[in-house]
């Protein structure tokens, strides 16, 4: 990966969107769209900069939100169709999702019978999560697979006709993780196969996220068959809602070095933190790539990174550099947009990483940094 035209005086850490990457990844989007025929939205519980939602607007159809927050978020911020599923509301939350949201989904026939008629009187469209059976996350296992045993994801089999299906508009099967096209194509046909009569009674459906369609080796023409065989036979509307898939490789990590220390193995440590900065490498978990470093043993100097937390486990992972780090080098962590900055935590009352923009002009924009009364305001009055 070429190393992006970063200032030397920028503060970190931070978090940088890439924005001629993000125009990247909005072709594919496009042109899944134009060719399949499928309305795509982005799913922000992924990746939420709404600085950036100016650049996306165009290209999406909307925003699919995992609750109240998001879903406002998604009408104020992007402004076009609100999708919103969770797999139970709380007490109070449709009455005040239908002023944002209007696309409601719902998890079992027990949600729709209690909150159904709510979204249905404020003439939200009414969605119902399935349960298909079919698994193919190739991340993170069981932890990543709505399908995995004992999932309280969605209606099963077992329970699908106690489903006021003439009350249904959309059928929901979100089943994926950072998919290839097999993954893509395999769940679509396998609805067709074994959900059909069901299909035949709503109006669209709606394919999930884990769609992971800019990911080199994601073979799109057979995503955009399979949909457009789909919508002939069935006469429906597609939806598709990834969030990893918009934003994988479009922006970093950006850390400083600011100690050393030996204890067997060469150490640095960073003034950010897998722990608060980078969850996806605890729980994955995973090591992210950093540019110009290569795995231990591959350059001449091996060094274990570590984040500035007290937690022993707050390593990020062992790496060799060219040259011998030093405190003040600089370290750029790849594909750190997909969530990242939205799963932050202040543990050790750890600074946020700034949030910022690489505009196509080389401009570098900080959207928003954090400062002690963010951390403090959390905490209590
Ligand atoms: C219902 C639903 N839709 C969409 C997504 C987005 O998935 P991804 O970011 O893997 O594309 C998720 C992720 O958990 C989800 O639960």
């Amino acid at each position: 990966m070429t190393t992006p035209n970063l200032p030397t005086s920028m503060a970190t850490p931070a978090y940088v969107l890439d924005v001629a990457a993000l125009k990247r990844n909005l072709e594919t989007v496009a042109r899944l769209k134009r060719e399949s025929g499928a309305k795509v939205l982005l799913a922000t519980k992924a990746w939420a900069m709404p600085d950036a939602f100016p650049l996306m607007r165009d290209t999406f159809d909307g925003s699919t939100a995992s609750g109240e927050y998001e879903a406002r978020m998604g009408f104020e911020d992007f402004g076009k169709e609100v999708h919103v599923y969770a797999p139970a509301y709380a007490p109070g939350e449709v009455e005040r999702l239908i002023a944002h949201a209007h696309h409601i989904y719902f998890n079992s026939p027990e949600q729709i019978a209690q909150f159904g008629p709510i979204a249905r009187a404020a003439g939200a469209k009414i969605g119902v999560r399935i349960n298909p059976g079919y698994s193919n996350a190739t991340l993170g296992g069981a932890l990543y697979d709505p399908c995995a045993p004992c999932s309280r994801f969605g209606t099963t089999r077992a329970d699908i006709d106690k489903l006021p299906w003439d009350e249904i508009d959309i059928f929901h099967a979100h089943t994926l993780c950072e998919s290839l096209a097999d993954g893509s194509v395999g769940l679509i046909e396998h609805v067709a196969r074994e959900f059909a009569p069901y299909i035949r009674k709503v109006k669209a459906v709606n394919f999930g996220g884990g769609h992971f369609i800019n990911k080199p080796g994601y073979d799109l023409d057979r995503l955009i068959a399979a949909i457009r065989a789909f919508r002939e036979q069935f006469n429906v509307e597609v939806f598709l809602e990834p969030g990893g898939g918009i934003v994988v490789n479009t922006g970093y990590l950006v850390a400083t070095v600011i100690g050393l220390h030996w204890n067997e193995k060469n150490l640095a440590i960073l003034d950010t933190s897998a722990s608060c900065h980078m969850p996806d490498v605890l729980e994955v978990p995973y090591t992210p790539d950093i540019i110009g470093a290569g795995k231990p043993g591959e350059h001449a100097h091996d060094y274990v990174l570590g984040g500035k937390t007290c937690m022993t486990g707050d390593v990020i992972g062992e790496y060799s550099f060219p040259e011998p780090l030093q405190v003040g080098s600089r370290i750029v962590f790849t594909d750190m947009m997909q969530y990242s900055f939205v799963k932050n935590t202040t543990f050790n009352g750890t600074p946020r990483p700034d949030l910022a923009i690489l505009d196509e002009d080389g401009t570098y924009r900080v959207v928003r940094s954090f400062g002690y009364e963010d951390y403090r305001q959390q905490l209590g009055s």
